[in-house]
């Protein structure tokens, strides 16, 4: 595939990652996409979860700072340490690992109560996905639930653009999608500080895959929502009003039955 600009790996973001979320979450996620979650998690507290792909653990740690206990897991290892010297700068009882969270052994069977993959399932190939939902499954106890965020397949893919039209003192909104069935590795652009536009693979999907995908992980789906601008986002994006009309994220809860 030919590039319009440098493709970095995610072991090379680490410090770009870092330096985006703080320990809050950059205005997206802060402000969009973690409302959404908290609205599927509710309460955490005393719950034991892993968060897979933590990332830089900044929604680890919020989720310890609401009393669950948690582990953090990344295959970036370069990430996690930066995750560590959070968690040693401020102690929260974190624990992070360095892992693919397709390949767990060394985490007992259904030793969590709640296995969170936030806005990291879209980032994987499809076989790494899969294998990391049915990790979720197996990690699950009985009753405990897999909560998800990735980037709305429906809306968001290849050839997916906003299309607005001014309509006298009105203005239409349109998302243009196309090749949704199909299974398209895509580019994902990210942007510097210093302006510069760089490249993280992605992988696009159907819907209907991920629903799939959680039920052979052995998880059924009990909750759907689709994140929608908070004020905050109102104020900080310029984007929000096209998402008030339609959802660019969407996160799912499916429990362990058994
Ligand atoms: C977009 S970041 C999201 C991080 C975090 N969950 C958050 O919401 O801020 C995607 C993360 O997924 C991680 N990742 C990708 N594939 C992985 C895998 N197979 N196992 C563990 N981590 C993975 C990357 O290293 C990166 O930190």
């Amino acid at each position: 595939m030919t590039t319009p600009g440098p493709l970095r790996s995610w072991e090379s973001l680490a410090e770009f990652w870092d330096a985006k979320q703080g320990d809050d979450g950059d205005t997206w996620h802060r402000t969009l996409i973690n409302p959404g979650v908290w609205s599927v998690l509710g309460d955490v507290r005393g719950l034991r979860v892993l968060d897979q792909a933590c990332g830089n653990g900044a929604f680890s740690r919020q989720m310890a700072r609401r009393g669950a206990h948690v582990v953090g897991m990344d295959a970036s290892a370069p990430i996690v340490a930066l995750a560590s010297q959070r968690e040693a700068r401020s102690p929260l009882g974190i624990v992070y690992h360095v892992g693919d969270v397709s390949s767990t052994p060394q985490l007992p069977d259904g030793s969590f109560d709640v296995v969170l993959s936030k806005m990291a399932l879209m980032d994987m190939p499809d076989g790494v996905a899969e294998a990391a939902l049915r990790e979720a499954g197996r990690l699950l106890k009985p009753g405990g639930r897999l909560v998800a965020a990735i980037i709305h397949p429906c809306f968001e893919g290849p050839d997916a653009a906003w299309v607005t039209e001014k309509a006298g003192p009105d203005t239409r909104v349109w998302r243009k999608v196309g090749r949704y069935r199909e299974h398209v590795q895509m580019l994902c652009p990210w942007r510097a500080p210093d302006g510069s536009r760089f490249y993280t693979f992605m992988y696009h999907r159907p819907l209907a895959w991920y629903v799939r995908a959680v039920s052979s992980a052995g998880v059924a789906v009990t909750a759907v929502e689709e994140p929608g601008p908070t004020d905050e986002f109102y104020r900080e994006d310029n984007e929000g009003q096209l998402i008030a009309q339609v959802p660019l994220h969407i996160v799912f809860e499916a429990k362990k039955l058994r």
